[in-house]
C-alpha cells in the first residue's frame, strides 16, 4: 500500500528525494561488509534475513557461514534430517524461525526448486510475512517492496518524529505506507539495506550518532532522537524454575522437549517433579530472560522415587555436545560439577 499524501508529515515529500539520495550514497560508502552482501543467491538471502530476524548481526554471521556449508542449497536443507537443522540453529533462539525455512525449503523443491520472483508467489509460501517477502524480494529480485523491521521503525518515528506507539498494529501499518512512500523504488535492494544499516549503525537505540548521519538536515526528531520510537513497556514478570540433575554414572538424565511446547525438539533437563523425585543439595544456578519472564533457574541434585519410569535417557557428555540443548540448559552443563559423589541413582 502506497500513501497517497504526506502532508500530515512535516518531512516534505518534497525532500524525500534528496534524502533517499543521500542514504544511497552513504550506503554505499559505509556499509559493513557482511557475508549476505557478497552474495546474489536468493537462498542465501533468505537464510541471511530468517536468521537477521530478532538476532544480532555479529551474532549471526558465523552461523550463517556454517549453514550455509551444512546446506549449501534448497535441496541440501529439504532432504536434511530436522535433527540436523535443529542442530545447525542452536543457540540462534526462536527454532520455528529454523523449522520456517526448512518448511520453506521443502515448498521450494515441491514447485520447481527456485524462489517465486513476485510478492503474492513468496508470501503464498510458508514462514514469509511481510518482512521476509519485502526483504528477499527486494535484495535477491529488485522488486519495489519496502521493509520494516525494529531498526526501520526507529529511523521513521525519528525522521517524522512520529509519538504514536509501535505497538499498536495501526502505528505499523502506518509507518508502513511510509517505509513504502520513501522507498528508492529502483534501488529498493541498496535502499532498504541502508535504512536498515542506518538504524544498526547511526540511529542506535541510545546515544545516536545524529552528527554524522546523512539525513541529519531533514530529521525532525534529531534533537531528540531518544524520544523515538514510543512503544508500551512490556512489565517483566519474575520466575523461578528448579531442574533436576539425576545422575547415572558419568550420564545425566535428559528429555527432549514434546511439540506443543517452549524449545520443541531441543534438549534439556528436566523440572523438578517431588511426586516422582527425591531433592539432594543445590549444583548450580543461572537466569535467562525469555519473552517476558525473568528466570531463576536453580538445578538440584536429585533420585528417582522407587517405582519412577521416566521417558528421557541418560546421555554423556559427549553425547550432550552432538544434540540441540535450549540454551539455558546448555549453559547449566558447563555449570554443573562433572560427577556426583554419589553414584547409580534411583530406579528410572
Ligand atoms: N537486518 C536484517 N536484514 C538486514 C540487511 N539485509 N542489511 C542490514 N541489516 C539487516
Amino acid at each position: 500500500m502506497k500513501m497517497k499524501s504526506l502532508e500530515s508529515t512535516a518531512v516534505r515529500p518534497a525532500n524525500w528525494p534528496r534524502m533517499r539520495a543521500f542514504l544511497a550514497t552513504w550506503y554505499t560508502v559505509a556499509k559493513r561488509d557482511l557475508p549476505w552482501r557478497r552474495t546474489n543467491d536468493p537462498y542465501a538471502i533468505t537464510v541471511s534475513e530468517l536468521m537477521l530476524q530478532q538476532t544480532q548481526v555479529v551474532t549471526v554471521i558465523p552461523y550463517y557461514e556454517r549453514w550455509l556449508k551444512t546446506f549449501p542449497t534448497w535441496s541440501a536443507l529439504a532432504k536434511a534430517p530436522e535433527e540436523k537443522v535443529i542442530k545447525a540453529w542452536e543457540g540462534l533462539g526462536y527454532y520455528r524461525r529454523a523449522r520456517n525455512l526448512q518448511a520453506l525449503a521443502k515448498a521450494v523443491m515441491e514447485s520447481g526448486g527456485t524462489l517465486p520472483q513476485n510478492e503474492e508467489g513468496l508470501r503464498a509460501l510458508p514462514g514469509i510475512g511481510p518482512y521476509t517477502a519485502a526483504a528477499v524480494g527486494s535484495i535477491a529480485f529488485g522488486l519495489p517492496l519496502a521493509v520494516l523491521d525494529g531498526n526501520v521503525m526507529r529511523v521513521l518515528t525519528r525522521l517524522l518524529a512520529l509519538s504514536d506507539d509501535i505497538s499498536r498494529p495501526q502505528t505499523r501499518e502506518k509507518l508502513q505506507g511510509f517505509a513504502t512512500a520513501f522507498l528508492d523504488e529502483g534501488n529498493a535492494s541498496t535502499h532498504n539495506q541502508a535504512v536498515m544499516e542506518l538504524g544498526a549503525t547511526i540511529c542506535l537505540p541510545r546515544k545516536p550518532m545524529c552528527l554524522i548521519c546523512p539525513l541529519k538536515d531533514d530529521c525532525l526528531g534529531r534533537d531528540h532522537a531518544e524520544d523515538f520510537p514510543v512503544k508500551t513497556r512490556v512489565e517483566t514478570v519474575r520466575r523461578e524454575e528448579t531442574v533436576a540433575i539425576l545422575r547415572k554414572e558419568e550420564k545425566i538424565y535428559c528429555e527432549q522437549v514434546e511439540p506443543g511446547k517452549p524449545w520443541h525438539g531441543l534438549w534439556r533437563f528436566p523440572d523438578f517433579d517431588p511426586v516422582r523425585m527425591e531433592k539432594g543439595e543445590p549444583l548450580a544456578q543461572l537466569k535467562y530472560g525469555i519473552t517476558k519472564y525473568s528466570v531463576t533457574m536453580q538445578a538440584i541434585a536429585a533420585r528417582w522415587k522407587s517405582g519412577t519410569s521416566a521417558s528421557g535417557c541418560y546421555l554423556t557428555q559427549k553425547e550432550m555436545q552432538a544434540l540441540a540443548f535450549a540454551a539455558p540448559h546448555r549453559k547449566l552443563i558447563l555449570k554443573i560439577p562433572s560427577r556426583h559423589p554419589e553414584r547409580s541413582e534411583g530406579s528410572a
